[in-house]
Order: structure tokens, then C-alpha cells, then sequence
């Protein structure tokens, strides 16, 4: 028989191990050369952490057994075998859905993956709870990451509805939404309160067993969850799609922070690190995303953003077609050319076509640059993700702050589908865009605007710089575009 401390000691030595990959995974993935090695280290943390937990269950099952005595050992052993069998199913679809998704359908995938994790968050703060296996302190902590993770589940659904374009992609109000929202919060907080404080009901008093048997159902915990997800769902529905991007980091954050106190209320480290670096660094990216974008983290979440179109402003000048075979000749005779890629790029995929672009354009001596907005497109680091895919090295690509001073030295710039990144009514007070931080391109000698028609961007404003006199529209589908821009650049 091996001593149960020495198993103590390796379990959580293996967590250690596990903590030390997920950070370093983090430390890769901030930089997209090493990215993709990122993931794959962070992977093998929870693999780890996965295994370790289900070989040594440990301390948590110990003590659920022992106020638990109607549960056999034998009963255990069928949980951990149908835990297996979960853990296969669930990852071999993960996996086929993975390696089948489309680019431009990640975020939604990224959302439903995020509910699942808010979900099983909110599963294991629901049995924590039933079990009571620990003091309530830790027990409150269960009844927190409950909620935060059924608002992250259903929240998340929505968004991922939303975005699959099985509901209403538009924001859905109603007067006196955001007061009905409060009192569904408050209830669902009364009914944790109600469920931790409980000790007549079927789940046991604090410090005592529990008397009704392991799959017993408290109604006030039920109750509890119910009005925790349907908060999640009145969160998300006056939220449009295109805003969905930061509201699924925003619930990754919350995803993280419920597996984490989850992990406090049943003893279980690896859940506590893994979950405070989701919830910070989901917390981090959603700030920095609504940075990029100058709006607050409320008016993302309150503003019902794109509902309304912007009204009464008036451009001067007119917009003014290029044919592609004019577009190449500039191009080939330019100097430096920066391409700024956004949406557009990416329903097109047009990302191939404008690599091939790049080297004719070298090969003719233009030096070739990328400049990046931190939100063109729709998820983070959308353009960098595409471009890297198809072989665009990683140091013809530049950042907003790295590039902006350089549009003034170049003589033509290609905006590729992008639109309210590279919208000069972001300076102009008054403009829904105002004060977002934008791509100067409006600078440069000449601007090749590549865009189907007149569409606007998402934000659903009109664009002052396809009307400045330097601006040239190249309309049709921007992958079809750069197609026929190669094919006329190999003639020059
Ligand atoms: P957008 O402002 O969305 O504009 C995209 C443009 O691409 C449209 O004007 C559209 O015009 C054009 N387009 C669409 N399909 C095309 C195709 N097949 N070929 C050529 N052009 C096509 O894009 P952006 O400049 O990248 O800005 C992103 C916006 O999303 C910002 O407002 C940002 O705040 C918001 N947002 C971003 C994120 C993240 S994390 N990236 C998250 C949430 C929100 P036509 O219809 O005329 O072709």
C-alpha cells in the first residue's frame, strides 16, 4: 500500500508541473511566432492536471465519501469511469470540430467552448454545494462560482447563437431591461444565500452530513441556478453580434474566476491557478480590446452598439472608382506599400492572394509592409492569425503604434476590406468612432480602398476617408481583386 501523503506529495507536485506549463503557455502565446507551440504546452498542463486528478482523486473525494456514507467505493470508481468517458467524448468532438472550423467562424467556437467551461464550473459549485464538504466559507465561494460560471454558460450560448446566425444577430431591448436584469441578479444571489444558509431542506446543515442521497435536488439551489443563467441570458440578448467578440472574453474572465474559486471550495490547486490565469488574462484582454476600440466595458455591454445608424453628417466629395489594371500600375511603381488588412480580408480570404501580391511586389524591389489594428476584423489578432497562415512573415507585420508615424512615408497604402479602423471620423467629435484609435492611412500618397460597394463598416458609419481626393475605390470582392492585381502586376 503506498502512503496516501507521498500520493499527496506527487499530486501536487504534478500540479506544480501543470502550473508551470499553463504560465510558460502564456508567456509563448503573447507572441505569434511561438504561439501555436503555446497552445500546445498549455494543453499538455491540462492533460496533466486531467489525469493526475482522476488517478489521485484525492483529499476533496475522501471527504465527500465520508459525509457521504450511502456512496459505495464501487460507485466512485463508476463516476470516474463515466468521468473518462466524458472527458474522451467531449475532446474527440472538440477535436473534430477543431480541426473543420472555418477561420471566420472561430469566435463562435471560442464561445460555445467557454459556456462548456462555465458550465462544468457551475456543476462542480453545484455538487460542492450538495455534498458540503467544506466550512462555509468555502462553501460561499461555490455559491459565487456557481453563478458567475451559469451567467458564463448562458451568456456564452447566446453569443453563440448570435454569431452562428441562429438568433437575431441585432440587439434585443425592451424598456426597463437593465431594472428586470438587477432584480433576476438579486435573486439569484438571495436563492445562493438561501441554498448556503439552508438547514431544514433536503440538503444537509452546515457541519452536518447530508441526509438525502447524492443526486438529491435542493429547490432553492435549482432556483439559484435557474436565475443564474437566465441573468446570462438577459445579459447577452441586447448585445449585438459583431460586439460579441469582447463580450466572449469578458465570459472567458468569468469562466476562469468560477473554475478558480471553485478550485478554493474543493481543495483543488490546479483549478485555482488555472482559473486565476484565465480569469486575468481574459479580464486583460477584454480591457485592452475595448481600449482599442475607446469604448467602456458598459457601453459594450449597455450601449445596444450598432442598433442605430449615424445620421445627419455630411461628407464632402465624392467617391471615385480605380480600375485593377491602373490600381497595378501604381502599385508596381511605388516605393513602399503598406497593406491594411481588416473584415474584409477575412470573408473574402482574400489573406492567400495578398501573400502572392507581396512577393511579385518584392520581386519588383516595393518594399511591403502590414500595418495591424488591434480590433480590424473580429476577434483578436484576427489579421495576424490569417496572415501567418498564409506565410506573411511576421516581421513584415507592425502594429498600430509601431506604424502609424510610417503611413506619411508611403506612397501607396492598400486598405483591404477595413473600414472603421482606417475611418478618419474617429477624430471628428460627435462621430460614434470618436476618439478610437485609428489607423493613420489617410496619410499616405495614394489609398487604395479594395471593398465590394458601398457597405459600411460595423459600426455602421459612413467612411470620410473613400471621399478624401488621394482615395481610389477598387470595388469587388477583395480576394477576387488582388487575384486579377497579381495577374496584372506579372505583366508589368
Ligand atoms: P469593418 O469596419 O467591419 O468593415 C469591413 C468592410 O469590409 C466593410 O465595409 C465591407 O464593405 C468590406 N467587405 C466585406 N466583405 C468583403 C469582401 N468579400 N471583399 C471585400 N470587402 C469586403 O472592418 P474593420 O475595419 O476590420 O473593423 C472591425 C470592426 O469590428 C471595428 O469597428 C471593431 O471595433 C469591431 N470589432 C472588432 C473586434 C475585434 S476583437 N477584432 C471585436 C468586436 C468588434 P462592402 O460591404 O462594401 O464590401
Amino acid at each position: 500500500m503506498v502512503d496516501p501523503v507521498l500520493l499527496g506529495y506527487v499530486k501536487d507536485g504534478v500540479y506544480i508541473l501543470a502550473t508551470i506549463l499553463f504560465i510558460y503557455a502564456l508567456h509563448e502565446m503573447s507572441n505569434p511566432a511561438t504561439a501555436r507551440k503555446g497552445i500546445l504546452w498549455a494543453g499538455a498542463g491540462m492533460l496533466l492536471a486531467i489525469l493526475i486528478s482522476g488517478i489521485l482523486p484525492g483529499i476533496s473525494w475522501q471527504a465527500f465519501l465520508t459525509v457521504n456514507p450511502g456512496i459505495s467505493t464501487g460507485q466512485l470508481e463508476v463516476n470516474l469511469s463515466l468521468m473518462a468517458v466524458a472527458v474522451l467524448l467531449g475532446g474527440g468532438l472538440a477535436y473534430l470540430w477543431a480541426i473543420r472550423v472555418k477561420m471566420t467562424d472561430m469566435p463562435q467556437m471560442v464561445a460555445i467552448y467557454n459556456g462548456m467551461g462555465g458550465g462544468a464550473a457551475a456543476g462542480i459549485a453545484g455538487l460542492a454545494l450538495i455534498a458540503r464538504t467544506d466550512t462555509v466559507g468555502y462553501l460561499s465561494l461555490a455559491v459565487v462560482g456557481g453563478l458567475i460560471g451559469a451567467v458564463s454558460f448562458a451568456g456564452s450560448l447566446i453569443a453563440f447563437l448570435k454569431l452562428q446566425g441562429w438568433m437575431r444577430q441585432k440587439p434585443i431591448t425592451f424598456p426597463g431591461q437593465q431594472f428586470v436584469n438587477v432584480i433576476v441578479l438579486l435573486a439569484a444571489i438571495v436563492f445562493g444565500a438561501v441554498t448556503l444558509l439552508n438547514d431544514s431542506g433536503h440538503v444537509g446543515a452546515i457541519g452536518t452530513t447530508v441526509a438525502l442521497p447524492y443526486f438529491g435536488i435542493n429547490t432553492a439551489l435549482l432556483l439559484f441556478f435557474v436565475l443564474g443563467l437566465a441573468y446570462g441570458f438577459m445579459m447577452a440578448v441586447p448585445i449585438g453580434g459583431a460586439d460579441m467578440p469582447v463580450v466572449i472574453s469578458l465570459f472567458n474572465a468569468f469562466t476562469g474566476i468560477a473554475v478558480g474559486l471553485d478550485g478554493f471550495a474543493t481543495s483543488n490547486y490546479a483549478m485555482i491557478v488555472a482559473g486565476m490565469l484565465v480569469g486575468s488574462a481574459g479580464s486583460l484582454l477584454t480591457l485592452l480590446m475595448a481600449k482599442a476600440m475607446n469604448r467602456s466595458i458598459s457601453n459594450v455591454l449597455f450601449s445596444a452598439f450598432g442598433s442605430k445608424e449615424e445620421t445627419g453628417t455630411e461628407i464632402k466629395g465624392s467617391m471615385k472608382p480605380m480600375e485593377v489594371a491602373d490600381a497595378a500600375a501604381l502599385l508596381a511603381y511605388a516605393g513602399k506599400v503598406i497593406v491594411a488588412p481588416g473584415y474584409g480580408m477575412a470573408v473574402a480570404q482574400a489573406q492567400h492572394k495578398v501573400k502572392e501580391m507581396m512577393d511579385v511586389l518584392e520581386k519588383k524591389d516595393v518594399q511591403v509592409k502590414f500595418a495591424i489594428h488591434p480590433v480590424a476584423g473580429r476577434m483578436p489578432g484576427h489579421m495576424n492569425v490569417l496572415l501567418a497562415e498564409a506565410g506573411v512573415p511576421y516581421d513584415h507585420l507592425f502594429d498600430r503604434d509601431e506604424i502609424n508615424q510610417e503611413f506619411a512615408s508611403a506612397d501607396v497604402v492598400m486598405v483591404i476590406g477595413a473600414n472603421d479602423v482606417v475611418n478618419p471620423a474617429a477624430r471628428r467629435q460627435g462621430s460614434p468612432l470618436f476618439g478610437m484609435p485609428i489607423l493613420d492611412v489617410d496619410a499616405a500618397k495614394h489609398v487604395l480602398v479594395l471593398k465590394r460597394g458601398q457597405g459600411k463598416g460595423f459600426a455602421g458609419i459612413e467612411n470620410d476617408l473613400f471621399y478624401k481626393d488621394n482615395t481610389r475605390m477598387v470595388y469587388g470582392d477583395a480576394q477576387e481583386t488582388v487575384a486579377k492585381l497579381v495577374q496584372e502586376l506579372k505583366k508589368l
